[in-house]
């Protein structure tokens, strides 16, 4: 049946235009079926460039949205539209407005873990594994960054001239790593690395070999010549890793690290998304075209 189900994809993929985008915290058969598999920033600029009219999109809501707002023309669809990011969820319109009152001269970032009526308040978006260089090429002296307190004290750290002003967000999967479990894993495998994805808290980033996007880590695990990493981040990477590392051992602190909203897609409703062209993913226009500023700003300063 498995085979049987990837095979009628592939078949409705190609009937209908589409193009199969998963991030790295999919299942992995969907990776498996996937076109394109990546971080954030590499899933935006693929479906943004992407020839075919349509995009499906296995990854959570706010990768849709960005992804419609980009390619406004392109008809985008996800297998659920069940799954969101809790951390988008914390922060709104009314938060980033209340503010934007307060700091009147803050240039405004937002983590592409937000909604399109956030961004569309925003200066520029960010992703994990382009922050960095997009602050360095903005010049004001103070910022405000949400909704992930985590990865903004991460960059804060970086330019301690400014001032931040950190919305109170968080990934509740990277928040609750413990550095126990951390050390636990290290006690056994001593030369073990740990590579470490910015959503963690400080006390886990200081422990960090490497710390990075899901594709910065995968990249990093391969060119390294040791044999053991422990993965501060969601399980769903461990399937590149392996695939590209099949020599190499990796350990998740606690044992196991699964986002549930990431867990929501699976290959019967990718196929039945495919067959009646459904969930798809509509952003009110003008919203969508103030959002998008902030989204090419995005593209722009990371270079
Ligand atoms: P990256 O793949 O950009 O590192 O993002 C991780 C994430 O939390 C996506 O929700
Ligand atoms: Fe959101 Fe965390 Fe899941 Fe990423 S892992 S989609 S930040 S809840």
């Amino acid at each position: 049946m498995g085979n049987c189900l990837v095979e009628e994809i592939l078949k409705l993929k190609k009937e209908r235009n589409a193009i199969i985008l998963a991030h790295y915290y999919q299942p992995k058969e969907i990776q498996e079926i996937a076109d394109a598999v990546g971080d954030s920033y590499y899933l935006s600029e693929v479906a943004r460039d992407s020839k075919e009219e349509v995009v499906v999109l296995c990854g959570v809501k706010f990768m849709a949205e960005s992804a419609k707002i980009l390619s406004p023309q392109k008809t985008v669809l996800m297998p659920t539209k069940e799954a969101g990011c809790a951390m988008a969820d914390m922060i709104n319109e009314d938060g980033i407005l209340e503010l934007k009152e307060k700091y009147p001269n803050a240039y405004t970032v937002c983590y592409i873990n937000s909604s399109a009526n956030v961004k569309a308040h925003c200066d520029v978006a960010v992703t994990s594994s382009s922050a960095l260089d997009i602050l360095k090429n903005v010049q004001s002296e103070q910022i405000i960054f949400l909704p992930d307190k985590n990865l903004g004290g991460y960059i804060a750290e970086f330019f301690p001239e400014k001032e931040f002003i950190l919305w109170e967000g968080y990934c509740k999967y990277h928040n609750n790593i413990k550095e126990e479990e951390i050390l636990n894993i290290k006690e056994k495998y001593i030369d073990a690395e740990v590579l470490v994805h910015p959503e963690c808290t400080k006390p886990i980033r200081d422990l960090g070999d490497y710390i990075g996007s899901t594709t910065g880590i995968i990249n990093y695990a391969t060119k390294s010549d040791k044999k053991d990493f422990i993965i501060a981040t969601e399980e769903g990477v461990l399937h590149e890793l392996k695939k590209k590392n099949p020599d190499k051992n990796f350990h998740i602190p606690g044992g196991t690290i699964s986002c549930i909203d990431m867990k929501k897609t699976t290959l019967e409703l990718l196929y039945d998304t495919l067959l009646n062209m459904k969930n798809e993913i509509i952003v009110d226009e003008e919203i969508s075209k103030k959002a998008l500023g902030c989204l090419e700003n995005m593209h722009a300063l990371a270079k």
